[in-house]
């Protein structure tokens, strides 16, 4: 990472961000499911206030319909309110957000039933973190058509991959059973988030061979995500963040390899 940016670079990577606007071409400006897909945010701040039962059982339900590998479902969602995520990890939620899901990628389950995976550590782990995704990301849509926010978690307050090993003994997971992430819900307060800064389109993308992204785009795109950091934790920078990442990932390489090869029991 480099240094601290000027204060004209931070200014102007704020400003990019918050001109930052999905596209979506004016025919389609009217599509709600659309809007709920481009809209979503990450939301960090919650107001009090808990999520109906029905409400959550309709994300629930988006996330035990998603789509997967053979049809294999290779997730498993650990659920809590406030208050059993208090007494299961003796602190509050994280963002005390009034629900939250430990997603959960699965291979323990099926492998009662079917022989998939003998010997393919590395593809059965990728399988079971590709769908446990995509039931995460279908939990986050379904929420936020239904007017409630979230953000997914993989190190904030002890809940995702980062911490492994951790979620792996509080939770009693047999092996073959990983935590990914945690995906926190809860009703946004003082509304949502400006984007952060998204690559353009053409950077991500190609036709043909790949094609190799120019190094003025991404120190650009650094020095807004930089700008936004420091905007939105004014006491803290994304260098510091990112050292505290750094610091966890040794454990949780040790932790997951563990997960992942040695769990022959
Ligand atoms: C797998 C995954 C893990 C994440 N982990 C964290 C986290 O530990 N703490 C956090 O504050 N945000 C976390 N996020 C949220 C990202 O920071 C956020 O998605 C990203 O900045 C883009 O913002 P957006 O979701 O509003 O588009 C995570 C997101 C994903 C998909």
């Amino acid at each position: 990472m480099q240094g601290r940016i000027g204060a004209v670079g931070f200014v102007r990577g704020l400003l990019r961000i918050l001109r930052g606007r999905p596209r979506i071409p004016p025919s389609l400006e009217n599509n709600k499911a659309l809007s709920v897909v481009l809209d979503r945010r990450s939301v960090r701040r919650f107001v009090q206030k808990d999520i109906a039962d029905d409400v959550f059982a309709a994300i629930l339900e988006a996330g035990r319909l998603a789509p997967s590998t053979v049809n294999l479902q290779t997730w498993s969602f650990a659920l809590f309110t406030a208050g059993s995520w208090q007494e299961m990890f003796d602190r509050p939620t994280p963002f005390r957000a009034p629900r939250a899901v430990v997603i959960l990628a699965d291979t323990h389950r099926v492998r009662q039933a079917i022989e998939a995976f003998a010997e393919s550590p590395l593809v059965e782990y990728t399988v079971a973190v590709m769908n446990a995704s995509l039931a995460a990301m279908n939990m986050t849509i379904a929420a936020e058509a239904l007017g409630v926010s979230s953000v997914m978690l993989s190190e904030t307050g002890r809940s995702g991959l980062l911490d492994a090993g951790y979620l792996k003994e509080k939770l009693a997971l047999p092996d073959r059973v990983i935590p990914i992430a945690t995906i926190v819900f809860g009703y946004p307060r003082a509304g949502r988030p400006p984007m952060p800064p998204k690559f353009p389109l053409e950077t991500i993308s190609f036709e043909g061979a790949y094609r190799q992204t120019d190094s003025a785009v991404m120190e650009e795109w650094l020095a807004q995500m930089k700008a936004g950091y420091k905007a939105s934790h004014p006491l803290s920078s994304l260098d510091a963040q990112l050292e505290h990442y750094v610091s966890k990932i040794g454990r949780a390489e040790t932790d997951l390899q563990a997960m992942v090869f040695r769990n022959e029991k």
